[in-house]
């Protein structure tokens, strides 16, 4: 493992603008197949009847599984590309798909009594944490549900890191189906880090763990 002291972390959004056609590959993978039937059918009983948010939807998995239970859905996503995807996976008069930054959403305060994020905290460089949970809570009502879903590092299965930064934030050099390969920031927080993280913004947290997978849920004090 190398450190990188200083340099910006990637933006993940070019490269998943380029991974869109061969992002739903990761769910075909076989061994991960039993965790997520058992999430798709526990997390839309987490936001029944809720105002939703989604951030960084991607291609819309997990939007598809949502937009049955919440009574309104707004899908965020910074990359145009996957939102496509998504649009076609999804038609539902209570979705609306929304190119946004997830760093700076284009909702008033108050908003939504729910927020959904899969495969995204994952991504956010650990000095960029707070900010960003700061900024969603404000988009919230008090009570709102919170679930982050995210990967576990298993080992044969997840892609291995090859480098970690000054901020402890780790790094996957990832290859795609056209041969580019990809420096993309992918960390691991732990139930504590994350604990840590949310502090007293959040309420009866839940940590749950499958397999491959994490996810925590909470409700907005
Ligand atoms: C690992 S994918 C997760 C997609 C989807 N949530 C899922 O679970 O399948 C990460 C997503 O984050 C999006 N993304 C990257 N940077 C972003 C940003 N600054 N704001 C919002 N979305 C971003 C990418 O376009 C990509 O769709």
């Amino acid at each position: 493992m190398t450190a990188s002291d200083g340099t910006e972390p990637p933006d993940m959004r070019e490269y998943y603008a380029a991974r869109a056609p061969e992002y739903d590959q990761v769910y075909a993978k076989p061994e991960r197949q039993q965790d997520l039937r058992a999430i798709e059918a526990w997390l839309p009983g987490r936001f029944i009847g809720r105002r939703l948010i989604e951030i960084a939807c991607g291609t819309g998995y997990w939007t598809r599984f949502l937009a049955p239970a919440a009574s309104e859905l707004l899908a965020t996503d910074a990359a145009p590309q996957t939102l496509e995807i998504a649009r076609r996976r999804v038609r539902s008069p209570s979705v609306q798909f929304v190119v946004a930054d997830a760093y700076r959403l284009p909702t008033r305060a108050g908003a939504f009594s729910g927020a959904f994020a899969g495969f995204w905290l994952s991504h956010v460089p650990r000095q960029r944490l707070a900010a960003f949970l700061d900024d969603l809570h404000a988009r919230l009502a008090p009570g709102a549900r919170v679930v982050f879903l995210d990967n576990r590092f298993v080992a044969g299965s997840s892609t291995p890191i090859s480098e970690e930064d000054a901020f402890g934030n780790t790094y996957q050099q990832r290859r795609l189906g056209d041969g580019s390969s990809h420096r993309v920031l992918k960390n691991f927080p732990s139930e504590a880090e994350l604990t840590q993280a949310i502090g007293g913004a959040g309420i009866r947290l839940r940590h749950h763990a499958w397999q491959h997978y994490w996810a925590l849920e909470y409700l907005v004090s």
